[in-house]
């Protein structure tokens, strides 16, 4: 284990990028102390992904998405089991876009192929002719199988363990990441005392630059400085910090701690790979609050992310209908993911701009963090190679409109948000005075 204190305050840099906020907030990291142990994140992009909250699985729906730009389906068997198949027909790679899910039976759309939850063709007569392939009908009949990846359920999240090895038989896939990094208890929160909100949202943009985007504290009070809802977080804040990383082989851990105040924590992030950020203050057996973020590269320049955001106040579930708590919770998520949109956007041309190359982008002290996760991500992305031999659909088009399908991109369910804001508000409060000022 190694300590080291560094004093950026000085540093030529970091007076020039702070020059232009001159006028608003100016937010620094005075200094930094780093304790490595074991030196660095353990290498690779492989592993699980939280891919959607349980409650998206509907009865006999199938739940489309990609990793890495591979086409991938999730659903319920018919012993509600989750699964994760390769969006393709074994028969002859027809999409199940279109196709159907009964009692766990998948029926693909171009011959009508039926696939049990164990993933075996369950009429092959319908998609050959017996007579043809008389010799080796059985034979046949063993290759026509689903490929699958692991998926499992836990704590509300479906989770997948990728790795570009699907495999027709479950058992043959090993999973070298455990997924006990990801647990909120193994992190040492009691999660059970926890309620929470949670939204989804889709970006066309690079996965990796949403993960730098919460990895950076600066940008809160800049960019979101007026929607978060705590007066220590606007434009016109000036705070410096003292930082305080913690590498592992499992996760890195930044803490920030006033600079006029040091044992007064501002914030603490956790990142853990390969998709999750936990964000909270204090010691995680009594933090109030924790936002769990959840980042899946489903394609090159497309990402989602799922937030929750736990608390252990304001727990009462009348009171919190009473005040719409939960959809004005998620108009500020969605506020906030749009503020960050306009950024990423633009940001991101493809995932290729998300490296860093020291002529093109200067790292600061304060940046400490996002340094390490680019040199993690870069080493990580060499070794998997995750975008090698992506299978694509002739028309991306195709995959965008069935795969995208939550805001900031696709602005529908933030509107029916503001909606339901004002009809409920209404039918709460102005009808019963309506009617009261009608009767007196
Ligand atoms: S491609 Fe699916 S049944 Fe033929
Ligand atoms: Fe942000």
């Amino acid at each position: 284990m190694e300590n080291r204190q560094i004093n950026f305050f000085k540093s030529k840099d970091l007076n020039t990028v702070l020059k232009p906020f001159k006028k608003g907030t100016v937010v620094k990291i005075d200094s930094f102390e780093i304790r490595e142990n074991q030196n660095e994140l353990k290498i690779g992009l492989f592993g699980w992904y939280a891919i959607c909250p349980s409650k998206e699985l509907k009865k006999d729906k199938l739940f489309y998405f990609s990793l890495y730009d591979e086409p991938l389906v999730l659903y319920r068997d018919e012993n509600k089991n989750v699964r994760c198949i390769k969006n393709i027909c074994p028969h002859r790679g027809a999409s199940f876009f279109e196709g159907t899910l009964s009692d766990g039976v998948i029926t693909c759309p171009y011959h009508g192929a039926k696939f049990s939850s164990g993933g075996s063709c369950q009429n092959l007569d319908r998609i050959t002719c017996r007579h043809i392939v008389d010799n080796n009908y059985d034979n046949y009949a063993k290759r026509i199988h689903l490929s699958q990846y692991k998926a499992i359920e836990k704590n509300g999240y479906i989770f997948v363990h990728f790795s570009k090895k699907s495999d027709t038989d479950l058992n043959n896939i090993s999973e070298d990441a455990p997924i006990s990094n990801y647990e909120l208890y193994e992190n040492g929160f009691t999660h059970k005392d926890y309620v929470y909100e949670e939204v989804l949202v889709d970006f066309k943009c690079d996965w990796s630059r949403i993960i730098e985007n919460h990895l950076d504290i600066l940008h809160l009070f800049w960019v979101h400085g007026d929607t978060i809802p705590d007066k220590d977080v606007n434009k016109n804040v000036l705070v410096s910090f003292n930082q305080k990383i913690n590498v592992t082989p499992q996760y890195i851990e930044s803490i920030y701690y006033y600079k006029n105040e040091p044992t007064k924590e501002f914030i603490r992030i956790k990142y853990i790979p390969p998709g999750r950020i936990l964000i909270y203050k204090g010691d995680p057996s009594a933090a109030r609050y924790l936002q769990v973020l959840d980042h899946i590269p489903l394609g090159n320049n497309n990402a989602r992310v799922i937030v929750r955001h736990y608390r252990k106040f304001l727990k009462n579930k009348l009171f919190n209908n009473l005040i719409l708590f939960k959809e004005n919770q998620r108009k500020i998520f969605y506020k906030i993911f749009d503020e960050d949109y306009m950024i990423l956007k633009t940001q991101t041309y493809n995932h290729n701009m998300g490296f860093i190359s020291k002529d093109e982008i200067k790292l600061l002290g304060e940046d400490r963090i996002i340094n390490y996760f680019w040199k993690w991500y870069k080493k990580s992305e060499d070794k998997d190679e995750p975008w090698k031999n992506n299978i694509k659909s002739q028309n991306l088009d195709v995959y965008d409109k069935v795969i995208l399908k939550y805001p900031p991109e696709i602005k529908k369910l933030e509107i029916a948000n503001n909606i339901e804001i004002i009809r409920k508000t209404f039918v709460r409060f102005a009808a019963p005075l309506i009617f009261f000022m009608l009767i007196i």
